[in-house]
């Protein structure tokens, strides 16, 4: 039987793990990503794509996930240990744990770079504000990336942040980090999207491109970066919303919260778009210019506006915190093991990871200039690392979710777990089994050329 408290202690109240699962989901993905590689694959099909796999591929799964770690009430890996048990299954689904585990570690030692981009763009806000012209907006962008010690001083400076708010355990560390900022950052979007109205004709412009799908536009390598965006920005797939919600006090409604959460993360995507597109347009910018999208197009609408200065150092400050309240999800799996396998304090188990995380993260940072000629199978550090976790590790980790929560486990415990109406618990539970699965293995087959 399945502990009915965590080691790790327990978030305080329902309030407090919503908060702290929606800083998990909504970050870097939601305002860096999500427009840069919407602008890639051409917009609106994508975007129709993307929402189709949140809601038939990510919210089951998160559903699934929050489920297991609940009920195991331990690290992804010993959870799954422990579920297996339970449902008499082979003892090898721990392994799912150990996936989890390292796909986080790369995905935070490349989130981490992009996190200190945003962290110098707070310092170019305060001291130098913000030029109103795109050409120069984007030489200061390049000029920061071409310079191997300024991205790995914000590495580490992001790192070292990171690594002290996990140290603090769950109440103490991550609750308070996310009360307030979460709300803030909405407002300043709202305010971005106000400034985008000014721009005209572009804003329409920006409209039609996010929204009027043409579907001409994606082939299947788009579906696939889709989907596991859809794992990315929900943050699922490797055992970040399993191990907080093992943090979960019983008696919280997992369906209602996790569609909470999909909501939230969801709006955050869209707002973004919406800022940042009319501002491509309007100034003559590509859609698909990648990476340095937001940090090319969004200091041109604080240059122009008035109070410009304000909320320019605010964004920046707001999505430091947004990419710090996701990051610290992306180690808790690795802490957590640590602490209850090796005996090791949280302040071990930090920084022991954080060392070995940052390690990896300078050679992301130096793939952007001195290293950007060095290919893994045709792909840079950075690009390589991204594709392997969002585009490999996270789907197949979802999918295996699925499978576990849909077919390995016993509907009694699912459901004692769940603790949802009939009606809807069939629908989760049909969405679950076959549609998730499903929609993950055919996308595989097509990328794969056999479908
Ligand atoms: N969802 C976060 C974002 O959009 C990133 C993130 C946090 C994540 N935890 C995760 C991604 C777990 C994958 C898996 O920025």
């Amino acid at each position: 039987m399945a502990k009915t408290k965590s080691i790790h202690g327990e978030w305080s109240s329902r309030f407090a793990y919503i908060l702290a699962a929606t800083g998990s989901a909504v970050g870097l993905g939601n305002i860096w990503k999500f427009p840069y590689i919407t602008g890639e694959n051409g917009g609106g099909a994508f975007v129709l794509v993307y929402l189709g796999c949140v809601l038939a591929v990510g919210i089951p799964i998160m559903i699934a996930e929050t489920m297991m770690g609940r009920r195991g009430r331990q690290s992804p890996i010993n959870t799954l240990s422990t579920l297996s048990t339970e449902a008499s299954v082979n003892k090898n689904w721990h392994y799912l744990g150990w996936m989890g585990v390292i796909a986080g570690v790369l995905i935070l030692s490349y989130y981490s770079v992009i996190a200190g981009w945003a962290s110098a763009y707070v310092f170019k806000a305060i001291f130098g504000g913000f030029s109103s012209d795109a050409m120069q907006v984007k030489a200061s962008f390049d000029e920061l990336i071409a310079s191997p010690l300024q991205l790995i001083f914000w590495h580490t400076a992001f790192m070292i942040a990171t690594m002290s708010v996990v140290m603090r355990g769950v109440r103490g560390g991550l609750e308070k980090a996310v009360q307030l900022l979460m709300p803030s950052l909405f407002v300043l979007l709202i305010i971005l999207v106000g400034y985008a109205m000014t721009t005209g004709e572009a804003y329409f412009q920006g409209l039609s491109f996010l929204f009027s799908p043409d579907f001409s536009e994606i082939d299947s390598d788009a579906v696939l970066t889709a989907m596991g965006h859809a794992f990315f920005t929900l943050g699922l797939g490797m055992g970040a919303i399993m191990v907080y919600g093992s943090y979960l006090p019983s008696g919280v409604s997992i369906a209602k919260t996790t569609l909470f959460i999909a909501g939230a993360d969801t709006i955050v995507a869209l707002l973004a778009g919406i800022a940042i597109f009319p501002l491509v347009f309007a100034n003559g910018l590509e859609p698909g210019s990648g990476p340095g999208l937001i940090f090319q197009t969004l200091p041109i609408a604080f240059g122009n506006m008035t109070g410009g200065w304000l909320f320019g150092v605010l964004f920046f400050v707001l999505l430091v915190f947004a990419a710090l309240t996701s990051s610290i999800s992306l180690v808790e799996p690795v802490v957590a093991w640590m602490v209850e396998n090796r005996g090791f304090t949280r302040v071990k188990a930090s920084v022991i990871s954080g060392i070995a995380i940052w390690v990896i993260g300078v050679g992301v940072a130096l793939s952007f200039n001195i290293w950007s000629e060095f290919k893994i199978f045709d792909k840079t550090i950075f690009n390589f690392l991204d594709d392997l976790t969002a585009k490999v590790m996270l789907p197949v980790g979802g999918f295996c979710i699925a499978i576990f929560a849909g077919w390995m486990m016993q509907q009694k415990h699912v459901k004692d777990e769940l603790d949802m109406p009939e009606q809807q618990y069939q629908i989760w539970k049909f969405l679950v089994s076959y549609v998730a699965p499903a929609a993950v293995f055919l996308v595989f087959l097509h990328v794969l050329g056999i479908f």
